[in-house]
């Protein structure tokens, strides 16, 4: 089967009230760990590529491991760019296969925002691609930029059916209290997400596909093997599981994870470098890093996507 666009999976997650999952894709243990949990849950999956991912490896090798996946599990995926900042970087995507982009303008203006990710729609449609926008800051890291609690902002829903219809996007990544990596909240603050938001925003674009990132529950048994194996992630807190089950019931079609994947990987190779101190063998910690990431993504599917059997 070759790749898909996440259109027809985001319109059926729509009216099933699930989710489609968006993991994050570095290398081959990562693609296999995510696809062969999807393969055996039947699960539709959509894969995701930073700019730091396409620098790190290669963006040949990363389509020939998509490749690969398809292949493997004949289960719909699509190859996803996250956090797209240029035009240029958009166009270089598209043209290399991937099936859908992201155009991030949220730092800018929303005039400009709209005018940046204007021009990645018409590219992208004119070559059958969808494009995902975003409106609102999160706070967090993503490729080495700090967006700081203060510089972050909520989604502001009476702007959304202008950005939508100005655009021309087929979904928007929102900004109602998620944030990019493993510490999300203070200690003793007590996690929340702007479920009001979420709900206006559907009322004024009804059936429209809403994204959720930093959505990443920062698992706890994986940050516990951290700690207990030399790391130091004490103050790591992630979004509530059931806060994600209701945004996917609501109008949320895609939620992004990575930091859960890289916690399992990190947790479990730090776990076993300490039982196997002499161990050098790289396949020999790779691999259980790898059954760490199905076994994370296996339980997305299941307790928070709800996407299981929908392939
Ligand atoms: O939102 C950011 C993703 O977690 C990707 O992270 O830019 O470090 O690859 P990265
Ligand atoms: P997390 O850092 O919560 O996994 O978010 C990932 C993400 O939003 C990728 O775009
Ligand atoms: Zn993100």
């Amino acid at each position: 089967m070759p790749l898909v666009t996440s259109k027809e999976m985001m319109e059926k997650a729509y009216a099933g009230g699930y989710a489609i999952g968006a993991f994050n894709v570095n290398n081959m243990e990562i693609v296999q760990g995510i696809t062969e949990a999807a393969k055996e849950l039947n699960s539709p999956i959509i894969l995701q590529v930073s700019a730091g991912a396409r620098k790190y490896a290669n963006h040949t090798y990363l389509m020939k491991l998509v490749e690969a996946a398809l292949e493997e599990t004949e289960l719909p995926i699509a190859l996803h760019l996250d956090h797209g900042d240029t035009f240029e970087l958009c166009k270089s995507c598209i043209d290399g296969g991937f099936t859908s982009v992201m155009i991030d303008g949220s730092h800018h203006s929303f005039e400009d925002n709209i005018k940046l990710t204007r021009q990645v729609v018409e590219y992208a449609h004119a070559r059958g691609v969808v494009v995902e926008g975003e409106l609102g800051r999160l706070a967090g890291v993503e490729d080495d930029v700090n967006v700081s609690e203060e510089d972050a902002t909520y989604t502001r829903p009476e702007e959304v059916e202008e950005f939508v219809e100005k655009t021309g996007v087929d979904s928007l990544a929102i900004a109602i209290g998620t944030s990019h990596g493993a510490f999300k909240f203070k200690p003793g603050q007590k996690p929340q997400l702007r479920f009001d938001i979420l709900e206006e925003i559907s009322r004024r674009v009804p059936g429209f596909p809403i994204v959720l990132h930093g959505a990443s529950s920062v698992v706890p048994e994986y940050v516990k093997m951290i700690n207990e194996n030399g790391g130091a992630m004490d103050d790591a807190i992630g979004i509530p599981e059931d806060m994600l089950r209701k945004a996917a019931g609501m109008a949320v079609c895609k939620i992004n994870i990575d930091s859960d994947l890289r916690l399992a990987m990190t947790g479990t190779i730090r776990q076993y470098f300490t039982q196997y101190p002499a161990h050098f063998d790289p396949r020999q910690y790779l691999g259980p890093g790898r059954a760490s990431v199905k076994q994370v993504v296996a339980h997305k599917i299941k307790h928070v996507l709800g996407s299981e059997g929908k392939a």
